[in-house]
C-alpha cells in the first residue's frame, strides 16, 4: 500500500489500491520513481477516477495547475481528441525541466505544452477555454484559481481540484494543528464556496486525499 495519509480506512484503502488496474510499463516506472524520491504525484485510485471522466468526455483542450515531473500530463495526453493539447503550469523551474525531458521522452508525439508560471499569473492573462481543467498547485490559492477557471472551462466542461479533504483535516472541525490552520480554513472556505456555485453541480469525493469534481452546467 501507498505510505501516504489516507482519509479513509486503511484496510479500505489498501483494498481499493489492490483492485487498480496496473499503470503501463514506463508510467509504472515513473510513478514508482516519485514516490521513493518524494516527488508530489497524483494518488492512483484519484487517477482511475480522473480516467473514468477522461473516458467519457474526450477533452480537445485540457489545462493542469501544478505539472510536477509530468507524470499527469502524460497519463492524460492519451485520452485527447486527435489533435487535442494539454497546457500544464509549474512555477518551480527543476520540475519545469524534468517534465520536459520526460514528456520528450514518454509521450514525444503529444501536445503539451510546460508553462514556467505561477499559476494566478497564468490564468490572469490568457484568453482561451478549455474541456477539463485539473487544478493541483497551491492548495491556499484554489479559490482563487476557481474564481477565474469557472470562466475558462467550457459549458459541460469539468474542474477537478485535488487533496480538497487535506488529510482529512478539512472534516475535522476544531482539531487542527496550529500550522495547518489557515491552509485547512482556505479549503474549507474553497468547498462551502463551489458547492454553492449554482453555475456548477460539484461533488466531493473521499477518494485519495479528497477530490472535487465540479461540472459546469
Ligand atoms: C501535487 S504537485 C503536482 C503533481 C502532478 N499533477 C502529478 O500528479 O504528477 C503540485 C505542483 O504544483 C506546483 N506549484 C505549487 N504552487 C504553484 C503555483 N503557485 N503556481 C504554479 N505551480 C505551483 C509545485 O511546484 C508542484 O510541482
Amino acid at each position: 500500500m501507498e505510505k501516504r495519509f489516507n482519509i479513509v480506512n486503511n484496510d479500505v484503502e489498501k483494498y481499493i489500491q489492490d483492485t487498480l488496474a496496473p499503470l503501463r510499463d514506463n508510467l509504472q516506472v515513473m510513478y514508482r520513481n516519485a514516490l521513493k524520491n518524494c516527488v508530489p504525484v497524483v494518488r492512483l485510485e484519484v487517477l482511475r477516477v480522473l480516467e473514468t471522466y477522461l473516458i467519457l468526455k474526450k477533452p480537445y483542450s485540457l489545462l493542469e495547475l501544478g505539472t510536477a515531473t509530468g507524470f499527469t500530463s502524460i497519463f492524460f495526453s492519451e485520452y485527447l481528441k486527435d489533435n487535442g493539447y494539454i497546457d500544464t503550469v509549474e512555477n518551480d523551474l527543476e520540475m519545469v525541466k524534468r517534465a520536459r525531458e520526460n514528456i520528450k521522452e514518454m509521450a514525444p508525439d503529444k501536445n503539451i505544452n510546460v508553462i514556467y508560471a505561477e499559476a494566478c499569473d497564468y490564468l490572469k492573462n490568457i484568453n482561451k477555454k478549455y474541456d477539463i481543467i485539473f487544478i493541483d498547485a497551491a492548495k491556499g490559492h484554489y479559490e482563487e484559481y476557481f474564481d477565474i477557471c469557472s470562466n475558462l472551462v467550457n459549458d459541460n466542461g469539468i474542474i477537478f481540484s485535488d487533496n480538497v479533504l487535506y488529510r482529512g483535516m478539512v472534516a475535522k472541525g476544531d482539531k487542527i494543528p496550529h500550522r495547518q490552520k489557515t491552509l485547512v480554513e482556505r479549503l474549507h472556505r474553497y468547498l462551502d464556496k463551489i458547492t454553492k456555485d449554482e453555475r456548477f453541480c460539484t461533488s466531493i469525493l473521499s477518494v485519495g486525499d479528497g477530490l472535487s469534481i465540479s461540472v459546469k452546467k
